[in-house]
């Protein structure tokens, strides 16, 4: 057993546990094929078949038996020691501090979910505003850590990408743009536009590419917040450029679509930042931790959109 991974343990448990290939990939977020491979390259290791089909239902054999038995001893004794750690580490009870950007606000609760599962005493506080908000209480450090899709060039601040919001133009389903393939960005400042309020990171994006191709939007409303804009999207008052995550839970339904515009998506990340001297609470630092390595994972998993597989971008600040 020496060469078999602790994943393969994880996701023969999820098969056993689930008697079924496809309900253990759908917990793991797998596909259905890498689960079944994950388990033929154990039952190699093993020298012994694990399961067996009889009719449309699946059955441990006498190795998968014992195995299953020796996983759950395993993760049980491994579940121990994570609390024991957590415990070590403070983890127990305390409050999350979280200051974030409107857009994160689509991704950020669905990632705190199984956080919060794992750590149950904590309490999280999580301010949803705009750019420069998350900005002014990053410099009062108010918070533990900050979300952002755009960095201020003289912060002082650590920051790292965890996962990509393009920014996409939003029309409704039935303008006369809607099928057409590669319209030109000057096509755009033809139609009414609904810009993002003073202060937003996604007016300031917006903005830069129109600045950088010269061109002059016509914006017929600014609002404070996405939703708002999507409703006046739909309801014909104009077109928009919103992160493509404020479709997450609906998805593309009858009333939106995407245009294909030149110079779109616009790509961008969002950032998880604190100020570089701060020392983070173990709190803290387990969300960090979290974020960078399951976050984005745990995101997509529970979002109608395909996001394209793409790497967050990495900047220099
Ligand atoms: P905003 O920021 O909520 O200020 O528009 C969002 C973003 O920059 O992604």
């Amino acid at each position: 057993m020496q060469n078999a991974t602790l994943h393969q343990l994880k996701v023969f448990e999820a098969v056993a546990r689930h008697s079924s290939f496809t309900r253990a990939a759908e917990e793991l977020f797998l596909t259905q094929p890498t689960v079944s491979m994950q388990v033929k390259q154990l039952s190699k290791t093993v020298g012994l078949p694990l399961f067996e089909q009889v009719g449309k239902r699946l059955y441990l054999t006498a190795a998968g038996k014992e195995l299953y038995s020796t996983c759950r001893d395993v993760f049980e004794r491994l579940d121990q020691f994570q609390i024991s750690v957590a415990d070590l580490k403070g983890l127990k009870q305390g409050t999350l501090r979280l200051a974030v950007v409107t857009t994160a606000k689509y991704v950020i609760p669905r990632i705190l979910g199984p956080f919060c599962q794992r750590y149950p005493g904590i309490d999280v506080s999580l301010t949803v505003t705009n750019h420069q908000y998350v900005l002014d209480s990053l410099a009062d450090n108010r918070d533990d850590l900050y979300i952002l899709s755009q960095l201020p060039d003289d912060s002082d601040a650590h920051c790292e990408p965890f996962m990509e919001n393009p920014l996409v133009v939003l029309a409704p389903r039935t303008h006369p743009l809607a099928h057409e393939k590669n319209i030109p960005i000057s096509r755009i400042c033809e139609e009414p536009f609904i810009m993002r309020e003073p202060g937003s990171g996604t007016r300031k994006a917006v903005q830069k590419l129109f600045d950088a191709h010269g061109l002059p939007l016509k914006v017929k409303l600014d609002l404070g917040s996405n939703e708002a804009i999507k409703q006046a999207i739909a309801g014909g008052m104009g077109l928009s450029v919103l992160s493509k995550h404020t479709l997450a839970l609906e998805g593309l339904n009858n009333q939106l679509t995407i245009l294909d515009v030149e110079g779109f998506p616009i790509e961008r990340s969002w950032y998880v930042v604190h100020p570089s001297g701060k020392q983070l609470s173990a709190i803290a630092k387990a969300f960090y931790d979290y974020l960078m390595n399951e976050g984005k994972q745990v995101a997509e998993a529970t979002s109608l959109l395909g996001m394209e597989q793409q790497q967050p971008q990495k900047v220099e600040v």
